[in-house]
């Protein structure tokens, strides 16, 4: 009776310890998906916005922490968020792609509900139908180590993220048009650091900043540098690299990685003269540069 007792007693603390550990913390958003209006290259265009923002809310959790995330649809087209590099384990009908989700009609909602499991690192999100990435939609997603695990680089003194892509004033309605006819896509009008054409960093000499680098154009890949600093790339959309020191790294569409900086100088000072990110001629499919 008495051992009976004892083994159900260990498994009801066996029970309510791994109950405690399933229930890692939970995030609830509310996202509404709009269209806008925003000069980013100068010359006012219909955008994507998420809350009234573009680019969308830096989403920042912990490894294995429960996102709810439900999506209201205000375009007049279906649409659907895709969580670029996050691996769905299980969970495929989660990853916000034809085939896996059905696109969210225009004036309804899903409810987006998932773990980025055992994943630490540097991702997006962004539209996956049509062109609608290209009028924006998409946003940073970092996922940070949990305390006590450890990954293979000190905590920076500053954490920055960049979403640099190519940029089209002609609106992603027409550039689908473009491709459905049978034309390769117009060459890229510009290149946007965060929504802009240009962005500011602060910093102080002798400290050491991550910057996350993603790549959330359509067509181009780029040449990222920071002027009289060099990069140690420490990951890759969650994977920890063999930590190689550049003076500059090429970018291609959907990637994502951090680099860390060792600050030689203090800096405030704005992507026009300190952090140069070049469109290279590496096209994806061939494209007619434009008179
Ligand atoms: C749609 O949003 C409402 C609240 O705004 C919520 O109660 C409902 O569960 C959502 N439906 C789906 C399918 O996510």
């Amino acid at each position: 009776m008495g051992t009976r007792t004892a083994k159900s007693c260990l498994f009801m603390l066996i029970f309510c310890v791994s109950m405690v550990n399933a229930d890692d913390p939970y995030r609830y958003y509310t996202w509404t998906v709009t269209y806008g209006t925003l000069s980013p290259l100068g010359v006012p265009q219909q955008v994507i916005l998420i809350n009234g923002q573009f680019p969308g809310q830096k989403l920042e959790v912990v490894t294995n922490g429960n996102i709810v995330l439900n999506l209201i649809n205000k375009l007049d087209q279906p649409f659907l968020l895709t969580w670029n590099g996050i691996k769905q384990r299980k969970n495929s009908w989660q990853d916000g792609v034809l085939g896996t989700n059905c696109p969210i009609p225009p004036n309804s909602n899903y409810t987006y509900t998932f773990q980025p499991k055992d994943q630490i690192g540097t991702f997006t999100y962004f539209p996956s139908l049509g062109m609608q990435k290209a009028a924006g939609g998409y946003g940073a997603f970092n996922v940070y180590e949990r305390p006590y695990i450890p990954i293979p680089f000190a905590n920076p003194d500053g954490d920055f993220s960049l979403l640099i892509g190519d940029w089209f004033k002609t609106g992603h309605k027409t550039l689908q048009q473009v491709l459905d006819s049978g034309k390769s896509l117009l060459f890229p009008d510009g290149l946007l650091i965060n929504g802009q054409k240009t962005e500011t960093f602060a910093g102080q000499q002798g400290k050491t900043y991550l910057f996350r680098v993603s790549n959330t154009g359509l067509s181009k890949s780029f040449n990222f540098r920071i002027q009289g600093h060099t990069l140690k790339l420490v990951e890759v959309e969650g994977s920890h690299t063999i930590q190689n020191v550049y003076d500059s790294i090429d970018v291609h569409v959907g990637q994502s990685i951090a680099v860390r900086s060792y600050a030689r100088l203090n800096f405030f000072l704005s992507s026009k003269s300190w952090l140069l990110a070049d469109v290279t001629s590496i096209p994806i499919a061939p494209s007619h540069p434009t008179a």
